[in-house]
C-alpha cells in the first residue's frame, strides 16, 4: 500500500452491500490515501487520475469485510465433551456457561489475551475486519473488568455482559446478582465497554431483571443489546425493541407480535446466529419471515466455547442460505452492512465512497461460491482500512 492509495481492477463481481448494488465485472475500486473507499464502479468508467498503485485481482469477486457483531471471544478452556453429549441427544442449556466461568476465573490475564488474539487472528483470516467482543465469563466485579480489558486489546466494540447467568456462588439469589451487575460491576466495567448486553431467557434473566440491567447500562452511557428468544419464546425481543436496543440477538422463537415490533421499530436490528443453532442442533430462526416483514437483519458468529465455537462468517453465510433460505446477496449484506447497522457504525460495512476500505478478495468469481463451496477456504486477501491484513495481493 502506498501513501497515494491504490486501485483494484479486474473484479469479476463487486458486492457493495449498499442495498442490492452489485457491480458486475470487470469492476474497479479506488482506495484513497486515508484508507477509505473513494470510488467504485465498472472498470471502463474508472477515473483516469485515480490512485498510484494498481492491483489486478484477476477475475475474482470482492465483498466488504465481515462485521461480526456478536462474539464471546474472551474465555479459557473448552467444552468439546458437552458438544459431543449434545450430538448424542442431550439438549443445550444455559447452565453450561458456568463451566467456562470456572476455567476463565482461574486463567491468567496473559492466557486470556493470548486466546482472544488467536481467535481474532483466525477470524481475520476468514475475512472478518470488525468484531464485537463480549465479557460474560467472569461474573464478579474484578473478573468482568479484566475480561473487558482483554477485549479492548482486540476490539473497539466491547460489550459488558455481566448479566450472562447468575454465578454458582449466588445461585437462587438472582435479584441480588442483578443489584451487583447494576451497581459495582457496571461501575467497574462501563469505562471499558461501548455496549451492555443481557441474556433474557428462562434459566438466565427475566424481563424485569433484564430491563433493570439495560436501563442501568443506558444511565451509565452504554448502548443496548440483548440475547433473547434463543431457547424458547419469551419477552426479550419485545423488551429490546421497546428500549430501542441497537440489536436483539438470536431471535429463534418469535411470535407474530415480536415480528411486528421489530418491523415497526425500524431501528433495532435482528441479529441471527445460525452457527449456534447448528452447534446445538436447534431449529433455525425464520429469516424469511423477518426479511419479508422489512426487519433489518444481521448475521454474526456468536463465537463462544459452548454453543457456537466458530469464527467463520463464510460458514455462517452458507448456513443462512442453505438452512434459512436467505439469498446470497441478503446473506452477504447481513454479514457486512447488517453487522455495521447492528453496531450503529456508519463508517464500515459497505463498499461505497467515504467508508473504510475493509474488503475481502475471494478465491471465486462470485460471492455465491461462499455457499456453493461450503467449508472451503475461499478468502484470499483481507484488507482493513486500505492495508492488507491477511493473505496478499494477487
Ligand atoms: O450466545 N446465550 C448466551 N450465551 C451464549 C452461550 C454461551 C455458552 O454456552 O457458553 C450464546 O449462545
Ligand atoms: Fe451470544
Amino acid at each position: 500500500v502506498t501513501g497515494d492509495g491504490w486501485v483494484l481492477t479486474g473484479i469479476a463481481e463487486l458486492t457493495t452491500a449498499d442495498d442490492d448494488l452489485v457491480v458486475d465485472g470487470p469492476a474497479a475500486l479506488v482506495c484513497g490515501p486515508d484508507g477509505t473507499v473513494e470510488w467504485v464502479g465498472p472498470e471502463r468508467a474508472l477515473p483516469a487520475q485515480a490512485g498510484a498503485a494498481r492491483f489486478d485481482v484477476g477475475g475474482r469477486a470482492v465483498i466488504p469485510g465481515f462485521v461480526d457483531s456478536h462474539t464471546h471471544l474472551v474465555f479459557a478452556g473448552q467444552r468439546a465433551a458437552e458438544w459431543q453429549a449434545r450430538m448424542a441427544g442431550r439438549p443445550y442449556a444455559a447452565g453450561g456457561i458456568r463451566t467456562t466461568v470456572d476455567a476463565t476465573r482461574s486463567a491468567s490475564e496473559a492466557d486470556l489475551l493470548a486466546g482472544a488474539r488467536l481467535l481474532a487472528a483466525e477470524a481475520r483470516r476468514s475475512g472478518t475486519t470488525t468484531m464485537e467482543v463480549k465479557s460474560g465469563y467472569g461474573l464478579e466485579v474484578a473478573a468482568e473488568a479484566r475480561l473487558l480489558a482483554v477485549a479492548q486489546e482486540v476490539s473497539d466494540e466491547t460489550t459488558f455482559l455481566g448479566a450472562h447467568v447468575v454465578p454458582a456462588e449466588m445461585a437462587g439469589r438472582v435479584d441480588d446478582y442483578v443489584d451487583l451487575v447494576c451497581g459495582a460491576m457496571l461501575e467497574a466495567c462501563a469505562p471499558r465497554a461501548r455496549w451492555i448486553d443481557v441474556f433474557c431467557e428462562r434459566g438466565a434473566f427475566d424481563a424485569d431483571q433484564s430491563r433493570r440491567v439495560l436501563e442501568a447500562g443506558r444511565a451509565a452511557g452504554l448502548g443496548l443489546r440483548l440475547h433473547g428468544n434463543q431457547l424458547g419464546p419469551g419477552p426479550g425481543v419485545a423488551l429490546g425493541v421497546e428500549l430501542g436496543a441497537a440489536s436483539v440477538d438470536h431471535c429463534t422463537h418469535l411470535s407474530g407480535a415480536d415480528i411486528d415490533a421489530l418491523a415497526g421499530g425500524r431501528h433495532t436490528v435482528a441479529t441471527l446466529l445460525p452457527a449456534a443453532e447448528f452447534c446445538t442442533r436447534s431449529p433455525y430462526p425464520d429469516a424469511r419471515r423477518l426479511l419479508d416483514a422489512g426487519v433489518k437483519v444481521a448475521l454474526a458468529s456468536d463465537c463462544n466455547p459452548g454453543s457456537s465455537y466458530t469464527t467463520s462468517m463464510p460458514f455462517v453465510i452458507a448456513l443462512a442460505v442453505r438452512e434459512m433460505a436467505m439469498t446470497i446477496p441478503e446473506a452477504v449484506r447481513a454479514a457486512t452492512a447488517g453487522g455495521a447497522d447492528a453496531l450503529q457504525r456508519g463508517d464500515i460495512g459497505r463498499l461505497i465512497p467515504g467508508r473504510r476500505a475493509d474488503l475481502v478478495v475471494l478465491e471465486a468469481p462470485t460471492a455465491a461460491w461462499l455457499g456453493y463451496r461450503p467449508g472451503v477456504a475461499l478468502v484470499r486477501t483481507v484488507v482493513r482500512a486500505g492495508a492488507v491484513v491477511a493473505g496478499s495481493w494477487p
